[in-house]
Parts: C-alpha cells; sequence; structure tokens
C-alpha cells in the first residue's frame, strides 16, 4: 500500500502542506522543531484515528486555527490503478472522517489506510502498560480478521455495562448479570481465539527479523496471556469473580486483561532489555506486524520510521535498511540529517523547515 499525496492544514505547526510521495523512500529532514513529526502523524491519525504522541487532543490542531484537517490519496496495491482518497478533520473537539468523500466511521477509515510507525516514543510497546500490546494485537487484527470489530465492539460495551452493575445499588442481585456475562463470553471468547491464531501468525515472521536485526539476543519466543485462568472458561470465571470484582467496583478478568509477552534465548523478559534493545525488539515487533500483513494482503503497510538516527545505532540502523530493501514498501523516515537509507532508488528528499515541507528534487 502507498501515499500518493498527502495533504496537511493546520496540524501541529504545519499550516498548509500538500506533498506528492515517492512509492519507495521518502526523507524529510529538519532542523529540531521544524514539524518532521508532524507529517508522521498526520499518516499515522489518517491510520489509527488516534495519535502516536500523547498529551491532548486540542493540541494537535494548530495554534490560532479552529479545525485540523488531512487528506490522503491512498493506493491499496502497487499494481492497481485506482485510488482511494480518505479524509480526517477535527474541529470542536469533534472528528470527521470521510472516505472516497462520503461520511465514514473512523474504523472505515483506519481500514483504508494501514500505516505502522516506529518512533521514539515506541520502546513503549515492550516495557509500558499491557495496553500498548494489546492494541499492537488487535490493530493488526482489525486489518486481517474482519470479525474482529463487531465483537470487540460488543464485548466493550457488555464491559460497560457489567462495571456499571457492579457499581450500582443493585450490585448484589446475580440474576441481572447474565446476559452481560454472556456477552462477555461469547465476544470475548472469540477475541481471544483471534489473537491467539494472530500471535501464532507473527511468530514465523518475527523470528526472520530478529535474525536479521537483534541476533545478538538468539532466538525469540512469543507468549499470549488471555486475562483469566487457563484452565477456566470465560463464563465461569466471570461469575466465580463476581463476589470481589463487587468490591473492587470492575471487571478484573477478561480479554482487556490480556498481555503478549516476549522472551529471548539470551534475555529471558523485559527486564533484561537495554533501553536501546527495548527499541529494537518493538521496531522487530512491528516488521513482524508489517510481515503478517504482507502474507495476508500481498502488500505492506506504509512504514514510517520517526527520528532513526538517534533511536539506533549504525550497525542495527545498516542491519534494518538491508532488511527493508529485501521488501517493496513505501517508506516515510524522518531525521535531522539524511539517514543510510536515503541513497536508495526512488527516494525523494524533502527539507522541512517551519511548519513547511519542500521537496528536493524531482521523484526518480
Ligand atoms: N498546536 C500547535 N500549534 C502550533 N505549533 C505547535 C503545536 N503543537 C506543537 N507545535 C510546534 O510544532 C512543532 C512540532 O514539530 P515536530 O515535533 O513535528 O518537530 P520535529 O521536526 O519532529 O522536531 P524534532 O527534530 O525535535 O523531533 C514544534 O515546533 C512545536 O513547538
Ligand atoms: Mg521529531
Amino acid at each position: 500500500m502507498q501515499l500518493k499525496r498527502l495533504y496537511i492544514r493546520g496540524l501541529r505547526c504545519l499550516h498548509e502542506v500538500d506533498i506528492q510521495l515517492s512509492p519507495g523512500v521518502n526523507v524529510f529532514v529538519g532542523d529540531n522543531g521544524a514539524g518532521k513529526t508532524s507529517v508522521l502523524e498526520a499518516a499515522f491519525l489518517l491510520s489509527h484515528g488516534r495519535s502516536f504522541r500523547s498529551g491532548h487532543k486540542d493540541a494537535l490542531t494548530r495554534r490560532g486555527d479552529s479545525r485540523m484537517e488531512l487528506f490522503a490519496e491512498v493506493q491499496a496495491r502497487k499494481d492497481e490503478a485506482g485510488h482511494s482518497k480518505v479524509g480526517l478533520g477535527r474541529e470542536g473537539g469533534r472528528w470527521e472522517a470521510r472516505v472516497d468523500g462520503v461520511d465514514a466511521s473512523l474504523g472505515d477509515l483506519v481500514l483504508h489506510c494501514p500505516v505502522v510507525c516506529f518512533s521514539p516514543g515506541s520502546h513503549a510497546l515492550v516495557s509500558g502498560a499491557a495496553e500498548e500490546r494489546r492494541r499492537f494485537l488487535d490493530w493488526g487484527l482489525f486489518h486481517v480478521e474482519h470479525a474482529f470489530l463487531p465483537d470487540w465492539r460488543r464485548y466493550q460495551r457488555a464491559l460497560k455495562q457489567r462495571n456499571a452493575l457492579l457499581r450500582s445499588a443493585h450490585r448484589h442481585d446475580d440474576r441481572l448479570y447474565q446476559p452481560w456475562e454472556h456477552e462477555l463470553a461469547i465476544s470475548g471468547e472469540a477475541i481471544n481465539h483471534y489473537r491467539r491464531t494472530y500471535v501464532e501468525s507473527l511468530r514465523q515472521p518475527l523470528a526472520a527479523v530478529v535474525a536479521a536485526l537483534l541476533p545478538e539476543l538468539g532466538a525469540v519466543s512469543l507468549s499470549y496471556q488471555q486475562g483469566w485462568p487457563e484452565q477456566q472458561s470465560l463464563l465461569e470465571q466471570l461469575a466465580s469473580a463476581r463476589e470481589r470484582d463487587v468490591v473492587r467496583g470492575h471487571t478484573r478478568h477478561g480479554i482487556h486483561r490480556s498481555d503478549l509477552g516476549i522472551a529471548f534465548e539470551h534475555a529471558p523478559g523485559k527486564e533484561y532489555f537495554s533501553r536501546g534493545q527495548e527499541k529494537l525488539v518493538a521496531l522487530s515487533l512491528y516488521l513482524a506486524q508489517c510481515g503478517q500483513f504482507k502474507q495476508v494482503k500481498d502488500e505492506w503497510p506504509v512504514f514510517c520510521l520517526d527520528d532513526l538516527a538517534s533511536e539506533l545505532d549504525d550497525r542495527h540502523q545498516q542491519a534494518l535498511w538491508a532488511l527493508l530493501a529485501e521488501h517493496d514498501q513505501q517508506i516515510l523516515v524522518t531525521g535531522t540529517h539524511p539517514p543510510g537509507g536515503a541513497g536508495w532508488p526512488q527516494t525523494r528528499m524533502f527539507h522541512v523547515e517551519h511548519g513547511a515541507v519542500m521537496s528536493m528534487e524531482p521523484l526518480n
């Protein structure tokens, strides 16, 4: 998949930017605070409906502007002529999504625009809260398993209802729990199954990435903890945990408590990783996700690398570019200086300065 054109208005310091992207490597170079990360953030927003940066959503809109607007022309497959048009606007705290000129849900938008982004905050995928890893699994699943989203929505709705009941005046009335626990069990077991299958499908691409990028840690293994005891069904677990859940005021078991574990022969858990290794492990997981996506969709997602040179040492950067050279994907990369991949065929350089983005050379 590739972004042919990216239009940004009123995002962070970017006033109005209209970029024709290369199907190969796109390099954004500029000083600190110039707006490089904001360009990648625009692509990520279109693909996730949220930013990869923390902080209040109101800070996305350029100070002084009332509206932020993003638009992209997306070619699903490189060998196809047509493209879809996706748009995302934010005004007065509300999001509006459009696909091919028609109002759409954020879910529809995201489905049209798969972008994976490795940024300075990506180590959180490894060292941060389990929610980061659930989001990682669910983003991948959302794109490859169509039944995932309805089940996920069903689960979230039932979880909200059960939690409200646990805190209500009727919290000791067992009969009232049954419909919500039934819903949670059906949708939760389905999602659990999708996630397990997805984790299985990540193993082989992950092993290949790790062998190329991080051989010093030895063989890699992934594990999935489902969020309740393995030997019990979710329905049984919810019923038996009800009394303690009432005391705590929330549902303590289910797929909202799942986690993904990653271990290496020479580093059996995340406590053993250096900060740089956390980043490399996170990068490996994202690359494995792209590889799995390719197996199912026959195309890579767009791959963004923010501030690559300050994140990885030279050896690992070289290993990464060698790995990326084996594939035919679109890459957006930022840095204060041109990074290693800038010498590739089909590279387009952009200079970013005070919120303006200028192409430095024509497409080749
Ligand atoms: N809502 C906003 N309105 C206007 N400017 C903003 C807003 N939010 C952030 N900024 C500014 O926009 C710029 C954000 O730039 P960005 O993070 O994209 O820079 P960068 O080129 O990636 O820099 P670095 O090399 O430091 O990572 C900063 O100068 C920041 O102060
Ligand atoms: Mg930046």
